[in-house]
Order: structure tokens, then sequence, then C-alpha cells
């Protein structure tokens, strides 16, 4: 009974004690996600917000464990019920609604995305919520995808490209190797969806302790990104793109 009643108050001990709630991390995942592939496997619609960049769009700045390399674990949540301040974005919300969109549909505004961002991740990383933006900011800018992809004459022009090809091409931009989610696009064939590139705490692209493992195909599509993908059901530039058909029933008979 009385080392019953000592556990309770051990327990309550560990869980009052802030210092017992900090969860440490080894690197970051910046993920930036190719919105012409979005577009093209969902309906996407235009954010409340305006037109975002036709780029690449961060999608997240995620504080990860690599210790096992076989099993790199998410590191999460570090602080309870942390408050999210959309002031302290204020300087760099136009970049913010830039690169940092949110393009689902009903058309939305991406605050909620940086909120649950923040509360998720950016608690972890130690910084401010101002630094941590800046920073995600500023790491995308750094990571170029579009210039290095097509200095090796690779375009979201709907045509396939070696996985490879591609992989090498960002690594001679940023000297690290990234890891490339697909995504399922047109006629089922695997597209360039997400790019995972691992950062280390003081903003530097390294090496990643190990790999995601995502399945794709060795030569993958990648996707055109224009404004008029906005709320269109359709999924595919090809049937989209602009071609007029006589849809309704006073169209034929008129
Ligand atoms: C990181 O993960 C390893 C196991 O993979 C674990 O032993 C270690 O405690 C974790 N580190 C932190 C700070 O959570
Ligand atoms: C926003 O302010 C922070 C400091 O408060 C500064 O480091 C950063 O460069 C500013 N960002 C922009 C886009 O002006
Ligand atoms: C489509 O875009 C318009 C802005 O042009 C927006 O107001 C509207 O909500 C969007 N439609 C949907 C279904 O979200
Ligand atoms: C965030 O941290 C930086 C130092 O890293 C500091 O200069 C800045 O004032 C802080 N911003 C806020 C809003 O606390
Ligand atoms: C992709 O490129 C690599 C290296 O250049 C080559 O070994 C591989 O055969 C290529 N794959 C395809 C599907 O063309």
């Amino acid at each position: 009974m009385a080392s019953r009643l000592a556990l309770v108050f051990l327990l309550g001990v560990l869980f009052a004690t802030p210092l017992f709630a900090i969860k440490s991390f080894d690197f970051f995942y910046l993920v930036l996600m190719w919105p012409g592939a979005y577009c093209a496997q969902s309906k996407c619609c235009l954010p409340t917000t305006g037109l975002p960049a036709e780029d690449f769009f961060l999608r997240g700045l995620w504080t990860y464990n690599g210790t096992d390399s076989t099993n790199m674990k998410p590191v999460t949540k570090c602080i309870k019920n942390s408050p999210f301040y959309i002031n302290q974005l204020s300087n760099m919300s136009e970049e913010l609604n830039s690169y940092w969109s949110n393009i689902r549909c009903p058309s939305t505004s991406p605050k909620s995305s940086w909120k649950s961002t923040w509360k998720t991740w950016g608690v972890c990383s130690g910084m401010n919520e101002t630094d941590y933006f800046q920073f995600a900011l500023e790491l995308r800018a750094e990571a170029d995808l579009l210039s290095f992809l097509s200095k090796k004459g690779i375009y979201p022009d709907y045509n396939l490209y070696n996985l490879t090809d591609i992989q090498s091409a960002i690594a001679e931009g940023i000297g690290v190797t990234p890891d490339i989610r697909c995504s399922k696009g047109p006629f089922g064939k695997f597209q360039l969806y997400e790019v995972y590139i691992c950062v280390n705490k003081v903003g530097k692209f390294v090496e990643c302790p190990g790999f995601q493992g995502f399945t794709c195909s060795s030569s993958i599509l990648f996707h055109p990104f224009h404004d008029w993908m906005f709320n269109k059901t359709s999924t595919s530039a090809i049937d989209s793109n602009h071609i007029k058909m006589p849809i309704s029933w006073s169209d034929l008979h008129d």
C-alpha cells in the first residue's frame, strides 16, 4: 500500500515537472509540396488569401528523432495548449500566403495550417513563432527546386522524368539527396508530389539518417500547375485543357 502511494506520488511529480515534458529532436524535415500534383489527384480551390505562387509550397518543417535510422520518429506537441498568435507573422504574411498556401476545397485560408503546424511541430523546435516560420521560409527559398530541376531540363510539363535524375538535380542544388514522395496522378501514373529534405538545427541541409521508403516508379510524371486548375472538378490537365464541349441539352438542340 505504501509503495503504491509512493508510486502515485512519484508519477504526480513527474507529470507536474515541466522539464519532463521537453522532448528533443535531432533534425528537421523540410517538406515541400508540388501543388500541380495536388490539383491532379483531388479538386483544388483558390485560397481565400488569393493566388499563391506557381512554385513548390511549404508543407511543413517537422521535428524528428533520427537516433534509429530504420525507425525515425516524429517529435510532436512538446508543449500542451501552446498559443498561436497570427500577429507574430504579420511581417511575413505575404510570403506565407504565396508559399505556405492551402489549396484544399472549399476555398480556405492557410491560417489553420500554420496554426496546427506551430502547435504540432513548431513548439518542439525551441524557436519562437516568428523565428520558426521565418526559418521555414528561408529554407524554402534556398531549396529553389524549380530552378534546380530546370537546369537539368526537368519541367512541370506533363512529361515523365527519371526519378534518379530528379533526385540528383536537386542534390546538385542543395548538396544532399532528397526523398521523393509520389502520388497517383492521371491514368494511375506515379507523379512528383512531395520532396523531403533533412536540415540540421542550425539550418544546414544534411543527408537524412534514413529513408522514408516511399513508393514511386522509376519514371514519374511532373504535372503542370496553373491558375486555371483551381475550382475545377477535372483531375487532369489534358482533359480540362480549355476544350469546350457542348454539354447542355439546349447547346445540342438550338
Ligand atoms: C529517440 O528515439 C530513441 C529510439 O529510437 C529513443 O531511445 C530516444 O529516447 C529518443 N530520444 C528522445 C529525445 O526522445
Ligand atoms: C520579420 O521580422 C523578423 C524579426 O522580427 C525578421 O527576422 C524577418 O527578417 C522579418 N521578415 C520579413 C519578411 O521582413
Ligand atoms: C472558387 O473560387 C472562388 C474565388 O474565385 C471562391 O470564392 C469559391 O469559394 C471557390 N469555390 C469553392 C467550391 O471553394
Ligand atoms: C523571437 O526570438 C528572437 C531571438 O531568437 C528575438 O529576437 C525576438 O524578439 C523573439 N520574438 C518574439 C515575438 O518573442
Ligand atoms: C534513370 O537514370 C539512371 C542514372 O542515370 C539510370 O541508371 C536508370 O536506368 C534510369 N532509369 C530509367 C527508367 O530511365
